[in-house]
């Protein structure tokens, strides 16, 4: 029997990513890479100066852990993307989109000259939303990353000018 429900589209939130937040974005972080980072390693990261992130949370009542984070770090006026994710229930709302412009947001404020990534080649998902914000190849790392899915893959160089 097929049973029609509304859904109320769901109301998120964004605010900078904090040391507190650390042990819930390695469980995110673990969601979807090979290598996960430890809650130490988060904590320790965003206790640096240079570093900085934003979090997504799902508005309502009482403290919600993130569904989504961007880690960054500004250093001699080049951005660099740490890691960033979605959690898979939350994905293609615009949320990876958000966290990213709000990245280029402050490295605009800070008047940086541009943001660099490195994403796995085949990660079409990444590529297509790091494209639409304005990134461009500027180098290929071959045989960078391995994962039981792919074996050897190659990281792709992208950068957003920001002046
Ligand atoms: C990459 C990731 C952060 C995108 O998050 P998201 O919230 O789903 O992305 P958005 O909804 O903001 O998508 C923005 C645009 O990116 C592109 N995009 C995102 N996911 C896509 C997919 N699965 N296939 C094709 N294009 C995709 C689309 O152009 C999309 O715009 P549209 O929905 O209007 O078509 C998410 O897929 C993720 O967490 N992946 C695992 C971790 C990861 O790979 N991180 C990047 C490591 S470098």
């Amino acid at each position: 029997m097929r049973i029609p429900f509304l859904q109320r589209p769901r109301d998120y939130a964004l605010e900078p990513l904090t040391i507190a937040d650390s042990p819930a974005v390695s469980v995110l972080h673990r969601e979807d890479f090979v290598r996960p980072w430890t809650d130490g390693e988060f904590a320790a990261l965003l206790a640096q100066d240079t570093v900085f992130g934003y979090a997504v949370r799902e508005t309502g009542q009482g403290a919600k852990p993130p569904v989504g984070f961007v880690l960054a770090r500004l250093a001699a006026g080049e951005g660099e993307i740490l890691t960033v994710a979605v959690a898979r229930a939350h994905r293609r709302q615009g949320l990876g989109w958000r966290l990213m412009d709000a990245v280029l947001r402050q490295l605009h404020a800070q008047r940086a000259e541009a943001l660099f990534l490195e994403v796995d080649e085949t990660n079409m998902a990444a590529i297509a939303l790091y494209r639409g914000l304005g990134f461009r190849e500027v180098g290929k790392r071959p045989n960078y990353y391995r994962s039981p899915e792919h074996g050897p893959t190659g990281a792709l160089v992208m950068r957003r000018d920001l002046r």
